[in-house]
């Protein structure tokens, strides 16, 4: 089999990349280890930034967000319990964010790659990519125990942080960057209706927790927790009883206990390889970089990296020009460290770090009170949460 382009995962970066490539008339295939309802399954990003939102209505695959989705102008923070708004609309000159799930977005596009002819293989084992250094790489797999090939022009690892194209390249050529936090967040879902109409992310002394919501009806919650806790350690009860504490009197009123249905732990961290190009493979997404979650960012980092990934792909093979291939790792990055930083302040800011004193607590307190007085502070906040443009 041969292509243009060999697209290795059906993530958000994987999939985008395929619809943008199919739109721009690129040949590609994308190689996925799971299948879709695995992929489509895991309950991850809520918020879509308004670039994020854009490429769905550029790719003809808005209609349902546009009815389904939550426009928010605003965010909330609170601190022990005081909850002040930052109007993100008015701060910004009208830029919004959308609040849309992953698993939404992956269902739009999985059904679009369906009816669009989107090459998709599913179950893909040993996925590996070869001779990444040459102007012939190509892929293998194993499918129902048979290996496979695909040779390509370029190969697009858009695998996730646990993915094989990263470690593709060679160790001495990658610089990687970290920084892992001393806690996780204890997530929930549940059919009930949010406890407000927007976020509130609140920095209480008990840790942090933020109060999100899918739909109308559907709520998602989360908690600081420590890295040791186990998910039997949080029962419904002992959840609601926390996070009515963190989140103040006045949210903690208007939460509906309903049951979970979904509870899950995720490691928070920082990570950033450069450069996000060797040879014939390109990283995109989580495989390149990951954020902790509280900017939100995650997902729409991925969207960005496709974003300029394909238009360095189209001016390749309908130009014949190599410079947007070789500005690419430059280009993504400088977008990436920003919301890095972004993310990283974001989370420094609403956690409680086991390892600090009461030095850095008072430090937190006087950010968020100088932020709740500052339309200065509250404009820089703003314009990194609905996120940076693309340039
Ligand atoms: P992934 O989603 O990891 O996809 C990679 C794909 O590659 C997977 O389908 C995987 O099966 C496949 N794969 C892996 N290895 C191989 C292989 N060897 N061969 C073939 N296929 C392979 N982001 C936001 O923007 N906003 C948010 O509000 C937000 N909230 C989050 C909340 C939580 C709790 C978590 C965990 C994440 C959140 N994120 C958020 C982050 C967001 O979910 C990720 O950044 C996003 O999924 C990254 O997309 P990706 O396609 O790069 O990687
Ligand atoms: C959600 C996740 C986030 O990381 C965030 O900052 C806001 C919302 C969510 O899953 O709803």
């Amino acid at each position: 089999m041969r292509t243009q382009v060999a697209i290795i995962g059906a993530g958000p970066a994987g999939l985008f990349l395929g619809h943008l490539l199919k739109q721009a008339g690129v040949d590609a295939v994308i190689l996925e280890r799971k299948d879709r309802d695995y992929v489509e399954g895991r309950v991850r990003a809520g918020v879509l930034e308004q670039i994020t939102v854009d490429l769905m209505e550029r790719l003809g695959l808005g209609e349902r967000m546009r009815r389904e989705g939550l426009v928010h102008g605003g965010t909330n923070l609170a601190s022990d319990g005081e909850v002040f708004r930052i109007d993100m609309a008015e701060l910004t000159g009208g830029s919004t964010v959308m609040v849309y799930g992953q698993q939404e977005v992956m269902k739009d596009l999985f059904d679009a790659a369906e009816a669009r002819g989107v090459n998709i293989v599913f179950d893909a084992d040993q996925v590996r990519p070869h001779d990444i250094d040459t102007d012939k790489p190509y892929v293998t797999w194993r499918k129902d125990g048979v290996e496979q090939r695909l040779d390509c022009d370029f190969i697009a690892g858009c695998d996730g942080y646990h993915g094989v194209s990263r470690a593709a390249i060679p160790a001495d050529v990658l610089k990687t960057f970290e920084r892992v936090y001393p806690f996780g967040w204890l997530g929930i879902l549940t059919e009930a209706p949010p406890c407000d109409h927007e976020l509130i992310y609140s920095n209480h002394e008990r840790g942090f927790a933020l109060a999100s919501m899918r739909s109308p009806t559907r709520s998602r919650y989360y908690l600081q927790c420590s890295l040791d806790d186990r998910i039997e350690d949080w029962p419904d009860e002992r959840f609601w009883d926390e996070i009515s504490i963190r989140l103040g009197p006045d949210a903690a009123s208007r939460i509906v206990r309903a049951p979970s249905f979904e509870k899950s732990i995720a490691p928070l961290r920082s990570f950033v390889t450069e450069p996000m190009r060797h040879g014939r493979l390109f990283l995109a997404g989580d495989a390149a970089h990951i954020v902790p979650p509280t900017g939100a960012k995650g997902m729409n980092l991925a969207v960005s990296d496709v974003v300029m990934l394909s238009e360095a792909l189209s001016e390749y093979f309908q130009e014949g020009s190599a410079a947007g291939i070789d500005g690419y790792s430059a280009r993504a990055l400088a977008r990436v460290w920003k919301a890095e930083r972004f993310s990283w302040w974001f989370t420094s800011l609403t956690h409680r770090f086991p390892d600090r004193d009461g030095f850095d607590r008072k430090m937190q307190i006087a950010e968020l009170d100088y932020i709740k007085g500052s339309r200065a502070a509250q404009v820089t906040l703003a314009e990194n949460y609905v996120g940076l443009p693309l340039v």
